[in-house]
């Protein structure tokens, strides 16, 4: 059966860390290294199919970039534009694509459809988000981490050195507060910071609750690597000592009519320079937001300082999407 990529909990920590340099590698070949005319182009005649039923600025751009980049062709197939879910199962669209593609990049609703998807398909399945889990997100998210403190470590960012250090230098012992919702995003790092030696408190209200199969790998890891890992309903407690600050919507894509709901029951959550500096973060700390924002999770002055990563983190979608694609579409495997 082929590899897929559905979340980072299927990974051991060295997979992480080496998907992660293997971005930073192409990266700097991409934009630092080698002119356009002498890349190789692995992915010369393939096809790698997005079937996406929610929206996406970020990961499909960085899909479909990354694909043409690699020679290959990328093929968006959005809810309006195939018979899935109007006029046929997923189960049957499963099969009928993959006997023609050579990778699946899916955006889902429930987490159990891309399950089903990888088990029907004859190609590699990528998870581009469901409910539970945004495995490339983290990737990306990682991979900002590495370079932001690399770059602390340098005490200069006039030139991208980030290549010349690993991943699995940098990252462990780093401090990750959490403040919002128990959603996708929390889950997969819940997933995967602590197995990579990372501290993880998580701030989220009450009867907000991450899944608990999540939860018990997370403290599963946490004993192992003897990491930190908190959850509490007080953002305060959370930001104490960290070095990033990182939160999401507080309404997710399918929760729109919780709306009202929902801001009702995260007031007092918005990351602002107040909150962050009275809670005690540690005097360097930056932000982190996976995109799209609104202002009600974040306020303008976080959200725009030079404490925030946004924007690296968006861009890094890219490469670690890339990397990904390599690896599963290129190699065969993670
Ligand atoms: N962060 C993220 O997945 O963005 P998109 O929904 O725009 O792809
Ligand atoms: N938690 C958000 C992430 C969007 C990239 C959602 O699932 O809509």
């Amino acid at each position: 059966p082929p590899s897929h990529f559905i979340t980072t909990a299927d990974y051991s920590a060295d997979q992480l860390f080496n998907l992660v340099d293997r971005a930073i590698q192409l990266k700097v070949e991409s934009k630092y290294q080698y002119p356009q005319s002498s890349r190789e182009r692995p992915l010369t005649g393939k096809t790698l199919a997005l079937l996406f039923s929610k929206l996406s600025t970020r990961t499909r751009v960085a899909t479909e970039s990354s694909v043409a980049y690699l020679g290959g062709h990328a093929m968006f197939l959005g809810s309006r534009d195939i018979q899935l879910g109007v006029n046929e199962s997923l189960l049957d669209t499963s099969r009928v694509v993959s006997s023609m593609v050579d990778g699946i990049m899916a955006r889902v609703g429930e987490h159990d459809e891309i399950e089903l998807l990888a088990k029907e398909s004859k190609v590699p399945v990528i998870n581009a988000l469901s409910a539970k889990y945004h495995p490339t997100q983290i990737l990306a998210d990682l991979m900002t981490l590495h370079e932001h403190i690399h770059h602390l470590q340098q005490g200069k960012k006039d030139q991208y050195t980030a290549h010349t250090q690993h991943p699995s230098e940098t990252l462990p012992g780093t401090k990750v507060a959490w403040v919002g919702d128990a959603n996708n995003i929390l889950q997969e790092m819940l997933v995967s910071f602590p197995k990579l030696g990372m501290h993880l408190s998580a701030a989220c209200p009450q009867d907000y609750r991450c899944d608990q199969d999540v939860v018990d790998l997370a403290k599963n890891d946490s004993k192992v690597t003897g990491t930190d890992l908190v959850f509490t309903t007080n953002p305060q407690e959370a930001i104490k000592g960290a070095d990033v600050v990182v939160t999401d919507t507080w309404i997710s894509m399918g929760q729109e009519e919780e709306k009202t709901k929902r801001l009702q029951d995260f007031a007092g959550y918005q990351v602002t320079m107040d909150m962050v500096e009275k809670a005690g973060a540690k005097l360097d700390w930056s932000f982190m937001h996976c995109l799209p924002r609104k202002s009600e999770e974040v306020d303008d002055e976080v959200f725009y300082s030079d404490r925030s990563l946004v924007f690296p983190e968006a861009e890094n979608r890219k490469w670690t999407i890339m990397a990904v694609i390599d690896a599963l579409m290129v190699n065969g495997r993670i």
